[in-house]
């Protein structure tokens, strides 16, 4: 498929009946639907969102690179989510592929001239989106510096998880952690509480995460599980009443649905040398909330 709207449909080929799936649109290399056994969406999308370039669709998950939110010079979170990326039939190996029983698709970025102009480095981003037959989502990022110089970078992939109410939803292993709180121009804190829930507004940055974090939503009685490798930091954004109604692609109470937890690179950012490559992971996957608690 070629342009904006292009789209990639991948499920099971094992079964016929309902099966998980993801969407992936070339628009910006973004996921645009994760969905279970029982086909329930797994992913926020705003009734509201626009799904045509120059921005990235208001949910799924929008990739951010090179830069996290407006500290980099370029446009917010990057060009990389408004750009078209192309599939790649034949990308090179990854060293730690497994592919037993999953069904992915490859895409790859590569800087047009008007990007070289803002962002003078070129590179290759291949990303690679899998889904395992027990519906897990895995990304993995590969980008390589084919510049003749040293670049760096910050990345995210900017996960919106539909939730049923956000005051019902808490985020586990993030307890304790020093963050960079974005309502306070990245002043640098430190978590008090227990888990974290949700009464306001959260625009942070968790840094030196743990490698697996938890999402409960007790009304669903689901947990979603984020693994991630090679991304550090973990943002949590939830816009609440008041910004939301400034949006013009977020219903004004859809805020109440949907929780950004995103695996991301953002803190010390990642420097590759000529011909270096970096791969990030992030993998999603959703569990019946009694599962979790007989653990
Ligand atoms: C979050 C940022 O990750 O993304 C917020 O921390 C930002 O500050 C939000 O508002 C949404 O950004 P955008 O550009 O997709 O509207």
């Amino acid at each position: 498929p070629r342009g904006a709207s292009a789209r990639v449909r991948c499920h099971c080929l094992l079964c016929s009946l309902a099966v998980a799936a993801f969407d992936i649109s070339l628009h910006g290399g973004q996921v645009i639907s994760w969905r279970n056994e029982r086909g329930e969406e797994l992913l926020f999308t705003s009734s509201k969102a626009i799904f045509k370039p120059p921005k990235a669709m208001r949910g799924g998950i929008p990739i951010c690179f090179p830069q996290f939110g407006k500290c980099g010079g370029l446009e917010q979170h990057g060009f990389a989510r408004n750009k078209i990326w192309s599939i790649e039939r034949d990308p090179p190996a990854l060293k730690t592929d497994d592919n037993d029983g999953k069904v992915s698709v490859d895409l790859l970025l590569k800087p047009s001239d008007d990007d070289l102009k803002c962002w003078p480095h070129c590179f290759e981003f291949r990303l690679k989106v899998s889904l395992s037959i027990d519906g897990d989502l895995t990304m993995i990022s590969r980008i390589r510096n084919i510049n003749g110089k040293a670049f760096s970078f910050s990345i995210a992939y900017h996960t919106y998880l539909s939730v049923s109410d956000i005051s019902e939803v808490r985020i586990e292993g993030l307890e304790t952690l020093d963050y960079l709180d974005n309502l306070h121009q990245r002043e640098r804190f430190t978590e008090q509480g227990d888990a974290i829930t949700f009464e306001t507004e959260v625009d942070r940055i968790y840094l030196s995460a743990p490698s697996v974090i938890a999402v409960l939503d007790h009304e669903k009685k689901r947990t979603f599980i984020i693994k991630k490798g090679g991304l550090p930091d973990v943002v949590v954004w939830n816009p609440w009443e008041k910004k939301a109604k400034s949006m013009a692609d977020l219903g004004d109470d859809e805020y109440k649905q949907m929780l950004c937890v995103d695996a991301a690179a953002i803190e010390r950012s990642i420097t590759l040398k000529p011909g270096e490559e970096w791969t990030g992971r992030l993998e999603l996957s959703e569990v019946a909330s009694s599962y979790c608690s007989d653990q």
